[in-house]
This record gives structure tokens, C-alpha cells and sequence, in this order.
């Protein structure tokens, strides 16, 4: 809880020149979402293309952490961009809007982060969008996302985003992705369940399967 609180912390300054519901909303993100798994699993000095990037909370923390070598935050929301410019300055940074049928930046990357993006993504549009990750040439993803079962915290999960968005979410299985990744080359080095609250997250770490060339690994 430690890293939590810290992140919190951190968000809470970061974004002091937003309105007071952003500056909650982004303090409150690191206990409900498990951002601190997902930074402990990115190797330092590595180039980061976070898809659904929010408003960079992520990328912020990695770079005042200075495990980031650079990193690019896309987002099909001009807004979240929006507040990402405006409150992170860092050189390290930086953000585009990415409309969903956009081709997504070549880089190169070393890691394509995906936290909470894919329950947003239409369902038919999943599997192809995950393939995309595969363009990027990047060696490591590391995908956080909420299972759909049990079926209760499932519907706490959508009453939650429809509260945030007014937009339904479609939350895939954890082994459907793990399937998904080994189809397109990747290995799996960890897979794991992290409740929380009421959210039934897991975050899945991939690997390309053939060593690349440069890079953090
Ligand atoms: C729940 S928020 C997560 C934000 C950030 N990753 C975080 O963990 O704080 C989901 C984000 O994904 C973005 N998004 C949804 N569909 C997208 C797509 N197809 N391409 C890029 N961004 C998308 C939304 O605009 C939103 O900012």
C-alpha cells in the first residue's frame, strides 16, 4: 500500500492545475486501479507507447522515478490529452490524440503498457486491437484490464464506468487474452488475478517471443 499512497501523493501535485474533480479523480485512480504492478513490471530505461493513456498518470510516475527512458501517451480522448499537456511538462513526455482507427506510432518502443483500455474497445474490435501491438515491433506488453467474472463485480465494474463515461464496457477474460497473445507470438510470463474493492483486475505481462535487436529488455 505503500507505493499506492505515493502514487496518490504524487497525482495529487502533479495535476494541481486542473479543476478540484480531475485533481480527486487522478489522486484516487492508485487505490482503485493497481498502477503500481504495472510500473514495477516496466524495465528501466525503457521506451514506453501507453495506449489509453488517460491523463499520464503512468508516464508521469515512471519518469519522476526515472525508470523511463522516454515515453508517448496516446489517447482517442482530447481531453485527457488535454490535461496530460497541461499538467505534465516533463521532456521525457509526450502525448497525442489517436483517434481508434488511427495507426498506432511505430517508435521504436520497448513496452506497450495498456491499462484500461480494452473493456472500452467495442468487442469485435478486441482481438484486433490487441493484434496491433505486434506493428510496434515493442518486446514487452503489459496489459491491465477487469475480468468479467463473478458476475457481480462484473456489474459493479460497468455501473462504475457508466458513471465515469455513460458509455457501456465490454470486459474480456484474462485467458482469452492470455490465448490471444501466445497466437500472436508473445509468452506469457505472468498472469494474475489483483482484487481490489469490488474490481476484479488482472494484469498480464508478455514477451516477444524472438529476442529483438537494442532496447531494454
Ligand atoms: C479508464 S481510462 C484509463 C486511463 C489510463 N490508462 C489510466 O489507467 O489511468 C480508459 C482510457 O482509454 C481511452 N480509450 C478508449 N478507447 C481507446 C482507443 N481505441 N484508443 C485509444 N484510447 C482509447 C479513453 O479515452 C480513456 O482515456
Amino acid at each position: 500500500m505503500k507505493a499506492t499512497r505515493e502514487i496518490s501523493r504524487f497525482a495529487w501535485r502533479c495535476y494541481r492545475n486542473e479543476s478540484m474533480a480531475v485533481r480527486w479523480l487522478m489522486r484516487l485512480r492508485p487505490r482503485i486501479c493497481p498502477l503500481e504492478i504495472v510500473a514495477s513490471a516496466v524495465p528501466e530505461g525503457a521506451r514506453v507507447l501507453d495506449v489509453g493513456c488517460g491523463g499520464g498518470l503512468l508516464l508521469a510516475w515512471l519518469s519522476s522515478k526515472h525508470i523511463l527512458g522516454e515515453g508517448l501517451g496516446v489517447d482517442s480522448s482530447a481531453r485527457a490529452i488535454a490535461i496530460a499537456r497541461n499538467c505534465l511538462s516533463d521532456k521525457s513526455l509526450s502525448f497525442e490524440v489517436l483517434a481508434p482507427s488511427d495507426p498506432w506510432p511505430i517508435g521504436p518502443f520497448d513496452v506497450v503498457t495498456l491499462v484500461d483500455v480494452l473493456h472500452h474497445v467495442p468487442r469485435g474490435q478486441q482481438r484486433a486491437f490487441i493484434s496491433r501491438i505486434s506493428g510496434t515491433a515493442a518486446q514487452k506488453v503489459i496489459l491491465k484490464d477487469l475480468d468479467p467474472l463473478p458476475r457481480w463485480k462484473r456489474w459493479m465494474n460497468a455501473l462504475h464506468d457508466f458513471i465515469m463515461t455513460r458509455r457501456r464496457v465490454y470486459p474480456r477474460r484474462m485467458v482469452e487474452l492470455v490465448a490471444w497473445f501466445e497466437e500472436d507470438g508473445f509468452r506469457v510470463t505472468r498472469c494474475e488475478r489483483v482484487d481490489r474493492l469490488w474490481y476484479n483486475h488482472y494484469v498480464i505481462e508478455a514477451q516477444r517471443d524472438c529476442a529483438g535487436d537494442g532496447g531494454a529488455s
